[in-house]
């Protein structure tokens, strides 16, 4: 069928050129993000790691293989703008040069997040306000794209000294998100933190990996989709899915390429445990109708009455631990005694592996019995570590 001129100036000017996007990171995490990238192909000089994320230079195309297999990051915007706007005139002016017809969906649903330091205008709904009775003017007017399943647009608009950068949401749902969870068990861990752990601590898709108070089973879910040569994105949708420029062949095509990498692990490999009922009736759930978990083997076992005998011994592997702490812990039981007894068990029990913990401060293992590198994450609304070590 013979493109329409809408369709033409699509391609000339969206998908066919080059944008800057900046991968969202939580922080610490950029690092990760850049490695990945460079491990999937990704020159390293198209990109920039800055604080809290990486810039890059690409195509949609680019961006949507990103969203689909990186693991680390949180989101992926389309920078789409940048101006300097010190009254409301101004922005609306700027906002009207940008064509967003060749962005959005007319049927979209915008969604505002709007920051504003030491700028002239710096009332975030106002600003809000303004951009949307714009943008819905110029999607409503032309004769454009209708998204089949259009999602919620969120648009991203950070002024700072008076200077406005306009950004795309091209994710949706953050990218933390699966689509394999069904049920979360309380304070469980983010799969992209998960993911950074496991890096950290060396874990590769041949790896044993023991999950002890496994919860819903974020660590052992997100090991199993590694061994599995699973992208990340495989099981969800992403916003950039109802935009103009999507191509619903090509990224078809893009996750069959990714069939390639996949490896049927049908063995056991991956240990998860936890002790409590409701824990392991959620961690079933998570991982039923998912033939990548056959590699895991769950059972219901207090952590410190926990032996080796049905792993073979000589598979040393990785152990990651997200205790409970703090208010989860039952009244009596102290966080540092507990760490303290946690430290003692893998002493025992666990040398030799690599290990992975999280701590809720520097302070709780004051004298660590095993050497760790602290490496501070963000999870939760806290800021904690992540004690990555050799056992
Ligand atoms: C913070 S949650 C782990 C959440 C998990 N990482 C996730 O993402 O869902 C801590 C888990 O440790 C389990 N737990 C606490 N003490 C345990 C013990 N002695 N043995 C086994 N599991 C234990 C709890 O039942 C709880 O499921």
């Amino acid at each position: 069928m013979e493109q329409t001129a809408y369709e033409k100036r699509v391609k000339r000017r969206i998908s066919g050129r080059e944008h800057d996007f900046f991968i969202v990171c939580s922080p610490g995490l950029e690092t990760i993000c850049r490695s990945e990238m460079v491990a999937a192909g990704f020159p390293d000089n198209r990109m920039n790691l800055i604080e809290g994320g990486i810039e890059f230079k690409g195509r949609v195309s680019d961006c949507a293989a990103m969203n689909l297999n990186l693991r680390s990051p949180s989101r992926i915007l389309l920078r789409i703008g940048r101006f300097k706007a010190d009254s409301f005139e101004k922005l609306e002016k700027k906002i009207r040069a940008i064509d967003f017809t060749l962005f959005l969906p007319k049927n979209c649903d915008l969604k505002f997040s709007v920051t504003a330091r030491k700028s002239r205008l710096y009332h975030s709904d106002a600003i809000a306000e303004r951009c949307e009775a714009v943008i819905l003017d110029q999607l409503r007017s032309d004769d454009t794209f209708t998204a089949q399943n259009p999602s919620t647009q969120t648009v991203f608009i950070r002024a700072d000294q008076g200077e406005f950068q306009i950004s795309l949401d091209s994710t949706g749902e953050l990218l933390f998100k699966r689509g394999v969870k069904k049920k979360i068990t309380p304070a469980p861990l983010r799969e992209n933190l998960a993911f950074a752990m496991l890096f950290w601590a060396g874990f590769t898709a041949g790896d044993i990996l023991l999950d002890p108070m496994c919860g819903s089973g974020t660590f052992s879910l997100e090991a199993a989709m590694i061994k599995a040569g699973l992208p990340s994105g495989f099981f969800r949708s992403f916003t950039f899915e109802s935009w103009p420029s999507f191509s619903p062949r090509a990224f078809a095509h893009l996750k069959k390429q990714t069939e390639e990498n996949r490896v049927s692990v049908s063995e056991k490999q991956i240990f998860a445990s936890d002790m409590d009922d409701h824990a392991l009736a959620v961690m079933q759930q998570n991982m039923s109708g998912h033939d990548f978990c056959r590699t895991i083997d769950l059972c219901q076992k207090d952590f410190f009455s926990l032996n080796l005998s049905t792993i073979p011994p000589e598979k040393k592997g990785v152990i990651m631990l997200n205790p409970p702490y703090g208010k989860r812990l039952e009244e009596k039981t102290n966080t540092k005694a507990f760490y303290r007894e946690i430290e003692k068990k893998l002493l025992l029990d666990f040398k030799g592996w690599r290990l992975g913990i999280i701590l809720p401060s520097k302070e709780t293992l004051p004298n660590p019995l095993v050497r760790l590198q602290l490496k501070p994450i963000f999870h939760g609304g806290l800021n904690l570590f992540a004690g990555i070590g050799i056992i």
